[in-house]
């Protein structure tokens, strides 16, 4: 049943006219491509929600996330370098595993991406409203008179009404992406220098302040726990999402030179880079100003973004109360100008991770109505603009209002929630595909891919299961519409609805 309606893949190459790109990229470009994609507001928001489910021991959830992306990776990476067309997971799927699993990556994706633009627009919400209330504006005005009032600075369960700043940067992006900016690459190379000096800087600055007695005790929320949302594991589910958008580098595996030794170096060397800087950072704010969990009357740490925690946290200056981390840890330690210039950072680079991530979903949902699985409508461009203004609108709103409404990380646990859908996929398509089509051409191949992909396959069910039980909800009740919406709309509409339907 899963090989409904498959789309030959030569098909796929086609209807995307694919364009010939010059492989000019080596490894060094690739793992920079990769930096950039991926450091955002995993490690500048997050750290606070790690902190609060597994206290210092987060630094085993940075690596535990890490490793199960490194696995997924390689294997997105095999099918990135034979089917190099947009649309990422879904079109992949739509290949190998048909078009009913693929309209399910496809509609998964919507959370990955959709919702991923949310949690980095709370994010960066979270260092404005901090900077608002910090800054005298070189002198100017008293400290805290540019602050905004308390509802309007964050949305609901987490002290607050509206993220009004939240809501209006996603709108900012919004305009941006239907007048037509994209990526620039000499733009990106300084957002990558501002991230990771600004890293850097906060490393340089708390790892001397460590003091051990901070690391006790060490696993304050245990490993985990059957109904996930807590401890290292928990942590590791929600940290997930620092790690995301490496795909940025399998995307390019055309433009490479010698895809099959540069892409695995691109990955892994990005990984491998960001994983070590956020091990620093967690240790250095862990260490320095301390990440104990605030704990409930059960002794257990209090579930983030939930009315008790932000109870709790109205009148604490823990870290792992703060909307932004990294720069409350600077100021706790007496640095308060450099927090507050950590925190101009943080404003200056997250746009672009929100501009990529929508970006992202308005290609798979474009996609997806050239495939005829979405009204057609939703892919008119604009005339002037020449981009798709519909989708990227309808896009915006989505993402404008649940930035304003709800907490960073459950948020994130959601859009992680779609996007470890999508990699398990991607994992045992590369597997069916090594079966089906042994003799295509693989530009790049999955080393070991027998044993890489059953366990990147486990490693995604391993964090999906930890993730909070809110985000687990939201996934299945996503899913049921989208089998609905497939069954009334999809399924009768599709491209390949009288070709071979069955
Ligand atoms: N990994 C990116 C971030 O942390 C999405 O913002």
């Amino acid at each position: 049943m899963i090989f409904w309606r498959v789309k030959p893949l030569d098909q796929i190459l086609e209807t995307a006219e694919k364009k010939s790109l010059k492989r000019q990229l080596g490894a060094l470009q690739l793992t920079l491509l990769g930096v950039g994609a991926v450091i955002g507001t995993g490690i500048f928001v997050l750290t606070a929600e790690a902190g609060q489910k597994a206290g210092p021991g987060m630094m085993i959830a940075f690596v535990i996330a890490a490793t199960v992306c490194a696995l997924a990776a390689l294997a997105y990476a095999e099918l990135a370098s034979m089917l190099p067309v947009s649309g990422s997971a879904y079109t992949y799927t739509y290949g190998v595993l048909g078009e009913f699993i693929a309209w399910i990556v496809g509609w998964a994706l919507v959370l990955e991406y959709a919702i991923g633009a949310s949690v980095v627009s709370v994010g960066w919400s979270g260092y404005m409203n901090g900077l608002l209330a910090h800054s005298d504006l070189f002198g100017l005005v008293q400290p805290g008179a540019l602050a905004l009032p308390e509802f309007l600075r964050s949305g609901l369960y987490t002290g607050g009404t509206f993220n009004l700043l939240a809501f209006l940067i996603s709108l900012a992006v919004t305009f941006l992406l239907v007048i037509g900016t994209s990526k620039s690459a000499r733009v990106n190379s300084v957002l990558v220098a501002i991230k990771i000096v600004a890293l850097t800087v906060f490393i340089l600055i708390a790892v001397p302040a460590v003091k051990s007695s901070n690391f006790e005790p060490f696993l304050p929320g245990g490993w985990g726990s059957p109904l996930g949302g807590v401890g290292v594991l928990g942590a590791a589910a929600s940290i997930f999402f620092a790690y995301v958008g490496f795909d940025a580098v399998s995307t390019a595996a055309e433009e490479t030179k010698n895809p099959n030794r540069n892409i695995p170096i691109g990955l892994i060397g990005s990984l491998g880079i960001c994983t070590i800087f956020y091990l620093l950072v967690g240790y250095g704010a862990a260490g320095s100003v301390g990440a104990q969990p605030i704990l409930g009357p059960d002794g257990m740490p209090l579930e983030p973004g939930s009315d008790a925690m932000a109870a709790a946290c109205a009148a604490s200056e823990a870290l792992v109360c703060s909307k932004e981390p990294l720069a409350h840890a600077l100021r706790m330690l007496g640095f308060s100008s450099i927090g507050n210039w950590i925190g101009v950072a943080a404003i200056l680079a997250l746009p672009s991770v929100i501009l990529m991530m929508m970006f992202g979903q308005t290609r798979v949902f474009f996609t997806m109505s050239r495939d005829g699985l979405l009204p057609e409508a939703l892919s008119k461009v604009h005339p002037r603009f020449h981009t798709p203004h519909v989708i990227t609108i309808i896009t915006g709103l989505v993402v404008a209002f649940c930035s304003a409404l709800f907490p960073v990380g459950k948020l994130a646990d959601t859009s992680n929630s779609g996007t470890l859908l999508a990699f398990a996929m991607v994992s045992i398509g590369v597997l069916i595909l090594r079966k089906q089509q042994p003799d295509r051409k693989r530009p790049f191949r999955t080393p070991l891919a027998w044993l890489v992909c059953p366990l990147a396959v486990f490693g995604c069910v391993l964090l999906f299961v930890n993730l909070s039980m809110t985000a687990k909800l939201v996934f299945v009740i996503w899913a049921a519409i989208g089998l609905v919406v497939y069954r009334l709309y999809g399924y009768r509409r599709s491209q390949l609805a009288g070709a071979n339907a069955n």
